[in-house]
């Protein structure tokens, strides 16, 4: 089981951001449930986020920060996000914006998308460690895939107290509902996940809201195929389980045996290729060859959710 630390406790809460800092995780309490955290810039700490969640899919994470000062560095503001922010932060509203060119947040927390989404929570054991840590955090809620969200330090020891280094016990969260997701399209806000801040709270601001098509259910499952439309696909054609390139075709390799183009883990470890999988399928897609080869990858731990997304990235385009 993990070490248990107290919140309230300072030298606690510098022990939970050295650890984050190191690229551990640390479960930290939020006024919504209690967030699985890693160092939202380092692509392996976000990488075993996925792993000790045990999901089959990569989704992409919310990015938690200190201040709303902060998301300039990331993200790119629009009014509506401003006014959303200004009346509703810190606090249960998530905002997904458009990544900047030089956003150090890990492509694997968008999961590969052009956006990232953003939180800065109340809750002020959340404020004090993201302040010592001072980089953005990283944190899906504090479960294993397909179980509810917790809500106390003691459900989180339940659900992954062998996967995580540290739980920074900050009693039980006060809204017990994970935040509600907001993004854009041009411009206008669009309501995708319901959640902490209801949708009249937003249209006292905003005025009217699109409802994605795509909500997703409450285990994080896209509810419509249309959600397939938002996840990251190269423009180059992908091919599965190949053994080695074709004609004007990049390899991106797995394991020791395959030297391709690049290479996804030369020892074969599924973290590292996970954490370098959406990067390398950019730099393969804007480089020459006109399709990728990807080399087969084993369907176990995070196999699983890179052989989910390499699939959905070779499905044919509609
Ligand atoms: O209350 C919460 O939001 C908790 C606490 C820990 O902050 N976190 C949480 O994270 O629920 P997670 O990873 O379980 O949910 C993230 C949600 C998912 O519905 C995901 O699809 C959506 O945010 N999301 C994240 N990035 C996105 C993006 N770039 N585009 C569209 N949706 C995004
Ligand atoms: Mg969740």
């Amino acid at each position: 089981m993990a070490t248990i630390g107290r919140a309230e406790r300072a030298e606690d809460r510098t022990r939970a951001a050295e650890l984050l800092r190191q690229g551990e995780l640390v479960a930290f309490p939020t006024e919504t449930v209690y967030g699985l955290g890693a160092d939202a810039t380092n692509d392996r700490a976000v990488a075993a986020i996925f792993a000790a969640k045990q999901r089959p899919a990569f989704n992409p994470l919310i990015s938690h920060l200190a201040n709303t000062d902060a998301v300039g560095a990331f993200a790119h503001w629009n009014d509506a996000a401003r006014a959303l922010a200004d009346a509703f932060w810190p606090g249960a509203l998530t905002l997904v914006l458009p990544r900047t060119d030089d956003c150090a947040i890990a492509l694997i927390a968008s999961a590969g998308l052009d956006s990232v989404a953003l939180r800065v929570p109340s809750h002020p054991d959340a404020h004090a460690l993201l302040a010592a840590v001072g980089r953005p955090v990283a944190a899906p809620s504090a479960n294993r895939s397909g179980r509810i969200s917790p809500t106390t330090a003691a459900h989180v020891n339940q659900e992954l107290g062998d996967a995580v280094a540290f739980i920074l016990d900050g009693g039980p969260c006060e809204i017990g509902l994970e935040s509600t997701v907001v993004g854009f399209r041009a411009g206008a806000p669009v309501l995708l996940r319901p959640g902490g801040i209801s949708l009249e709270q937003l249209q006292a601001v905003v005025g009217e809201i699109v409802m994605a098509e795509l909500l997703l259910d409450a285990a994080d499952r896209p509810s419509a195929p249309g959600q397939l439309a938002s996840h990251y696909a190269p423009n180059k054609g992908l091919r599965l389980d190949a053994l080695e390139p074709g004609p004007d075709e990049v390899f991106l390799g797995f394991g020791p045996d395959h030297s391709g183009s690049q290479n996804l883990s030369a020892k074969g470890d599924l973290i590292e290729a996970a954490a370098n999988l959406f990067a390398m399928l950019r730099q393969l897609d804007q480089g020459p060859g006109s399709a990728i080869a990807v080399a087969p990858i084993p369907e176990t731990g995070l196999g699983r959710a890179i052989n989910d997304r390499l699939r959905r990235a070779a499905a044919p385009r509609r």
